[in-house]
C-alpha cells in the first residue's frame, strides 16, 4: 500500500494510472473499524484500484469537545488498510485542504437542517465540503458510504447529482457488533458499563412498534433520547449514553 501525503503526488499517480483502471475510494477520519473494511471490500470487489483517506476534519466536528477526543489510531489503521490490501492510503494535513481558511463552503439548505442537522448545526456544511474536496483530489469512479450515516451517504450523493460530479455515490449496509450494535469510532469510548447500555439501545431501537413506544422504552432503561423519528419509510435514532452520542438507522421497508 503506497502512502500519500500531499496532494500534489497523488495527482502525478492518478495522472500515471492507466484509462482502463476502475478508482474506489473510501473517505474516512480513520480509527478504522469493521464498518470501514467492509466497504473497502466492496470497493476491491468493484474495482481496480482502492483508495482510503485518513483525515479528522475539523470542520464537521460541532462540539470542539468530540474533535479533540477523536480518536487518532493510525499506525492500527494502515496495518488494518495494508491487511485489506487497500492500494493507496491517502493522509493530508488540514492546511492542504483549507487554503482558503473554509471561507468557501458547500452547504444544503433542506434535508442537511433535519434530523442530526437539527441537532449539529454546521456538521452537514463541514461534511458536504470536505467530500467536496476530496472527491475533486482523489477523481474516483466510486466512493462507498455506510448506512450508519444514511443522512450523510444520501445528502452526499444528491451533492454530486447537483454539482454534476463524474462519482458514483454507493452505500453499503450497516455492519453491527454480534449484540446488534451498530460498529462506531465513538464506540470505543464506552466503558463497559456503558457499553451494556448502548447495546440495549440497539436492541430497543430495533424492537418497538412506534417511535413514542421506542422513546419510553429507552428512557426507562435510563437512556437519554435527542430523537427518535420516521422519515422517508426509515427510523432514525440519536441518544447519549454517558455523555456519548450514538446514532442509528434502518428501514422500515424490510420489516
Ligand atoms: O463518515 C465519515 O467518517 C466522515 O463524515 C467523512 C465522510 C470521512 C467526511 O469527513
Amino acid at each position: 500500500m503506497q502512502i500519500i501525503k500531499n496532494i500534489h503526488s497523488w495527482k502525478e499517480i492518478r495522472e500515471s494510472l492507466d484509462k482502463k483502471e476502475r478508482i474506489g475510494f473510501v473517505p474516512t477520519m480513520g480509527n478504522l473499524h469493521p464498518g470501514h473494511l467492509s466497504l473497502t471490500r466492496a470497493s476491491r470487489n468493484e474495482n481496480t484500484q482502492t483508495v482510503v483517506s485518513i483525515f479528522v476534519n475539523p470542520t464537521q466536528f460541532n462540539n470542539p469537545d468530540d474533535f479533540t477526543h477523536y480518536p487518532r489510531t493510525l499506525t492500527n489503521d494502515l496495518d488494518l488498510l495494508r491487511n485489506a490490501k487497500v492500494d493507496y492510503c491517502f493522509i493530508p494535513q488540514a492546511e492542504t485542504l483549507y487554503p482558503d481558511n473554509y471561507h468557501y463552503q458547500i452547504s444544503e439548505n433542506l434535508q442537511s437542517i433535519d434530523l442530526e442537522g437539527a441537532y449539529r448545526p454546521g456538521h452537514f456544511t463541514g461534511v458536504l465540503t470536505i467530500v467536496m474536496k476530496l472527491l475533486q483530489i482523489i477523481r474516483p469512479h466510486t466512493a462507498y458510504f455506510g448506512e450508519k450515516d444514511y443522512q450523510q451517504y444520501a445528502l452526499i450523493e444528491g451533492m454530486t447529482k447537483a454539482f454534476f460530479i463524474d462519482t458514483t455515490i454507493t452505500v453499503c449496509p450497516t455492519i453491527r457488533e454480534d449484540s446488534g450494535l451498530a460498529y462506531s469510532s465513538r464506540n470505543n469510548r464506552l466503558s463497559p458499563e456503558l457499553r451494556a447500555q448502548a447495546e440495549q439501545f440497539a436492541n430497543i431501537f430495533h424492537q418497538g412498534s412506534t417511535c413514542s413506544q421506542i422513546e419510553s422504552n429507552l428512557i426507562q432503561a435510563g437512556i437519554e433520547v435527542e430523537y427518535i423519528r420516521e422519515k422517508n419509510n426509515r427510523r432514525f435514532a440519536a441518544v447519549y449514553v454517558g455523555g456519548i452520542r450514538l446514532i442509528d438507522n434502518y428501514s422500515l421497508c424490510a420489516l
